[in-house]
């Protein structure tokens, strides 16, 4: 007599590791209005301020990075490629939005012409390139960082769909690819305090150019509007503003990593719901 196989063990399913996909996404910003923010001109400007700093950071990003490519593990320069691909298009989307504002009779240029001439023609060239590198990793922690606030507050509820539309999309792929760049620092320098020295430039770096941009279109604003006071209190005092706060000074913690923040099903979540999970 036959003896009976034994039952099968029941095996979790294995979730294949993520992969960084590179997403075209052709948005157009003919039908932007000035105050896409809810017809808020500080908060508009605002969030101006911060995604005017956006492409040429992301070129910088790109070449911090490429500058060790060759010192690479084959794995790692396949997330560089990537990495820079999902940045060289979200360059692409804001430069054009940035004429969408410009063609409403709001300067631009003037402010993007003198930070890129000061932050990578002065500033960068004199910088050692692994502090450029370290910088990078901080500022690709605070736009993961960023993300996830833009995925779980309702700062983006109700703004223009083409802004929402950007800003959602760039956020869900800084998500996505937030370790890259620390990875290829942990092979080419693992070093604290050279990690801490990038953090402390990136957040003078970032939070400079991001005041003086906001000030920027303030300035061409006929000044008649109220501070939205209490929504901005709002802002800072709630749940996912005080969660990005423990996130962002988290990075000041030895032995952290980009993963150890579970945020990934944010980004995959709303990449589904527009359908463009995979491609
Ligand atoms: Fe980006
Ligand atoms: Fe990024």
């Amino acid at each position: 007599m036959q003896t009976p196989a034994p039952p099968t063990p029941e095996v979790a399913p294995v979730e294949p590791p993520h992969r960084i996909v590179v997403r075209k996404m052709g948005l157009g910003f003919d039908d932007l209005p000035r105050w896409w923010l809810r017809d808020d001109p500080f908060g508009t400007h605002l969030v101006n301020g911060l995604h005017f700093v956006f492409p040429a950071g992301e070129r910088f990003f790109i070449r911090s990075v490429r500058n060790y490519y060759t010192r690479l593990s084959r794995e790692r320069k396949a997330e560089v490629a990537a990495f820079a691909a999902q940045e060289a298009e979200h360059q692409r989307e804001h430069l054009a939005c940035f004429e969408a504002i410009e063609a409403q009779g709001l300067d631009v240029q003037g402010f993007i012409q003198w930070y890129e001439k000061l932050m990578y023609e002065h500033v960068e060239p004199k910088v050692d390139p692994k502090v450029r590198l370290a910088t990078t990793v901080a500022l690709e922690h605070y736009t993961a960082v960023l993300g996830e606030f833009a995925l779980t507050s309702d700062l983006l509820d109700g703004v223009h769909p083409v802004m929402r539309d950007l800003l959602k999309w760039h956020a869900a792929e800084e998500i996505e690819h937030k370790a890259v760049a620390f990875d290829v620092l942990q092979e080419i320098d693992p070093s604290y305090p050279l990690r801490v020295q990038g953090f402390a430039v990136a957040s003078l770096g970032l939070f400079f150019f991001w005041g003086a941009g906001t000030l920027h279109m303030l300035r061409q604003e006929p000044w008649s509007h109220r501070l939205p006071t209490r929504q901005v209190l709002g802002y800072l005092l709630s749940r996912p503003f005080r969660t990005a706060t423990r996130r962002w000074f988290d990075f000041l913690r030895p032995g952290f990593h980009p993963n150890d923040h579970d945020n990934l099903h944010l980004a995959t979540d709303y990449l589904r719901s527009i359908g463009r999970l995979t491609h």
